[in-house]
């Protein structure tokens, strides 16, 4: 089998070499004039798009998709008028031209035929029926992570993009962050500056929070409600705490950096141990664990062992969230936001020559914390210590907002014309940075920890299991 890491490597490699050689790209699939009812697509690169939940993270990525030049939103769909309407009338503001919709099967029976793609943002339960249909109506998907709360459904989803050879980008954002591309493809991988990474740890700790509330002159009706699956109210705003319509906050916030811990070892976990409870908040509507620690074991190709520990909290903000990469050489210090983690350190016993190096080559930013640190005789180091040597910042910065390179990436790859086939884990030629297979992946790894709480044990992972 081929590993994570060396498929995308080697695919991004092509991807460099092909546009070297000038490859030409295939054009989108319309070009709608205004003859057609969209009066901005201008240009055979423009897309028309439609996003299905508009939500929290749909307004994120709504934010984002203006900052895109090209990319016109013609249509949105949310069962609740109050996120419809606000985003549809901030879309307005910025020029896009657009149709809104309750139920997505009326969205693609009217403007499927005249859409590039589609971005969906809804909660997770339903991410493969609105991926799926979308795809079968021949359109492309970006959808949000988790790819879904059920493996099974997960399933069909790779399925039927595999099938309907639609593109299909699951939202792990981070792996087109331009910092993590460089921290991981090039440090870590290229330049093996860390030497042999032992261990990770991750973490999301969130300070309490209430429930999620409206008032009752902005809640959708009950009929609506049950229309859609929902009892109530508290379900729809509240659906990541239910085991029906999410994975809980292993699963919301985990699999983003659980992800990275794949990418980073390039190998799916062989096993993971995990405890958790509902031990904070209400059992009468929460279902799900609040807090989970778990570690997860990895074989890495030619090296052996390695071992990463992840903790969510929701009662505690302390610390935020980031990653950490602990090599024998030296610890990659990441987070989405920079202020978290942005950084790498110098085991003392290497050689502070070697990193000054590295920081010549433009690999890092050279730290001034060593030198002064090793020159100042004061400094008394506890035996059982060893002595600090200060962050290396990670030279490359990011000043789009998180999700935009992502969306960029997807919609790059629409524009080339670009389907499943290449960006399987053996295609050739495509440039997705998270296609189906390494969401499906991620889901694999993410959704077992739950199972491991329950079953209070090491569960261990069939390699199978990775692969639909
Ligand atoms: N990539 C990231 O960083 C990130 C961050 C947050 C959330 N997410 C993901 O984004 C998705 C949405 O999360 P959110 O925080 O925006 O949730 P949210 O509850 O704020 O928004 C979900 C929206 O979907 C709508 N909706 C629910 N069921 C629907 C249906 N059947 N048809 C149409 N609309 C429906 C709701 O009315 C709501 O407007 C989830 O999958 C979540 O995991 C990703």
């Amino acid at each position: 089998m081929t590993n994570s890491m060396g498929t995308k490597l080697g695919r991004r490699q092509f991807l460099k070499t092909a546009a070297v050689a000038g490859a030409g790209m295939a054009l989108a699939k319309s070009a709608l004039t205004a003859e057609d009812g969209f009066k901005f697509k201008t240009s055979e690169d423009d897309l028309n798009i439609a996003i299905i939940g508009v939500g929290k993270e749909g307004q994120v990525l709504r934010d984002s998709i203006v900052r895109i030049p090209g990319i016109h939103v013609r249509a949105l769909c949310d069962i609740w008028p109050y996120n419809l309407n606000a985003s549809a009338g901030n879309l307005r503001a910025f020029g896009h031209d657009l149709n809104t919709y309750e139920d997505y099967r009326d969205l693609l029976a009217q403007e499927g035929s005249k859409l590039d793609a589609v971005v969906v943002a809804t909660p997770d339960w339903v991410h493969a029926e609105h991926a799926n249909a979308c795809m079968e109506a021949g359109l492309p998907v970006y959808c949000e992570k988790e790819m879904s709360n059920s493996l099974k459904e997960a399933q069909t989803m790779v399925e039927t993009a595999r099938r309907t050879n639609k593109l299909l980008q699951i939202g792990h954002q981070r792996r087109s962050n331009p910092r993590y591309l460089h921290a991981i493809d090039t440090l870590v991988h290229d330049a093996g500056i860390f030497g042999r990474i032992t261990h990770a740890y991750g973490q999301w700790n969130r300070a309490v929070q209430p429930d999620i509330s409206v008032a009752d002159s902005l809640a959708l009706d009950a009929a609506t409600l049950s229309k859609y699956g929902y009892e109530n109210m508290h379900q729809l705003l509240n659906w990541r705490w239910y085991k029906k319509f999410g994975g809980g906050p292993i699963v919301d916030l985990g699999s983003h950096q659980i992800d990275i811990f794949t990418w980073v070892f390039g190998i799916n976990p062989k096993s993971v141990c995990a405890s958790g409870g509902l031990d904070y908040y209400d059992p009468s509507c929460h279902d799900w664990y609040d807090n989970v620690l778990c570690i997860f074991e990895y074989d890495v190709p030619n090296l052996g062992t390695s071992r990463a520990m992840y903790q969510v909290l929701t009662t505690s903000s302390n610390g935020g969230f980031y990653e950490k990469f602990m090599g024998e050489e030296g610890t990659l210090n990441i987070a989405e936001v920079p202020t978290r983690g942005n950084g790498a350190e110098r085991e003392a016993r290497v050689e502070e020559g070697k990193w000054l190096k590295y920081a010549t080559q433009g690999l890092l930013k050279r730290s001034v914390t060593p030198i002064q640190i090793n020159k100042t005789k004061n400094v008394q180091v506890d035996v059982r210590d060893t002595l600090p040597t200060g962050q290396w910042p990670i030279p490359v910065g990011m000043t789009k907002p998180a999700h935009q390179p992502h969306l960029e990436n997807f919609f790059n790859a629409v524009r080339k014309g670009e389907d499943y086939k290449m960006n399987d884990i053996d295609g050739k030629g495509g440039s997705l940075n998270c296609p189906a297979w390494i969401g499906y992946e991620t889901a694999v790894a993410v959704l077992k920890v739950n199972e491991a709480v329950a079953a209070r044990k090491t569960l261990d992972f069939d390699p199978h299991e990775f692969h639909v």
